[in-house]
């Protein structure tokens, strides 16, 4: 549920990215830092990254691990960019290709890890 709503919030924070650009900083924000709080939860809870290490997981359990941990990886430099851009300190067409590219890379391989989720929602064991 929690992943389900930051996923939503993540898509309410691009459809507005050139209606509202302080909403998309916002709902965008947002929607990383709850997802970055799950997986340090689920870390502490579950021991996540031990599970996905021991490989024991189906192969679509595993292609979630694969893309939401990209997902992941480039949230880092979409906030150091989107704040960049954000707070007037890189200004121009290529800081914000930059910001454009990686940041729809990571909501491209958060739509897969999402989708690929509900195979851990209804494994068997
Ligand atoms: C995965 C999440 C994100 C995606 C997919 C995304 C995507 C985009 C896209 C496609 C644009 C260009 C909009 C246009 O065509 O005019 C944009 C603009 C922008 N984004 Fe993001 N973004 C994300 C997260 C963030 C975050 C976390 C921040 C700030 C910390 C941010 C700050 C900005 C700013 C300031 C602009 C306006 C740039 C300008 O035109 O001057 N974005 N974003």
């Amino acid at each position: 549920m929690v992943a389900t709503a930051a996923y939503l919030t993540l898509l309410a924070g691009y459809s507005v990215r050139r209606s509202a650009r302080t909403a998309h900083v916002a709902l965008s924000c947002a929607a990383i830092l709850t997802d970055i709080a799950l997986v340090l939860t689920l870390q502490i809870q579950r021991n996540a990254v031990q599970t996905a290490l021991a490989f024991k997981l189906s192969p679509l359990q595993q292609l979630h691990i694969l893309f939401s941990t990209l997902a992941l990886v480039l949230y880092f430099p979409t906030l150091y960019l989107g704040f960049r851009l954000y707070l007037g300190r890189a200004a121009g067409a290529r800081s914000r290709l930059l910001h454009v590219r990686v940041a729809t890379t990571a909501l491209v391989f958060r739509s897969l890890g999402f989708a690929f989720m509900f195979s851990l929602l209804f494994k068997k064991t």
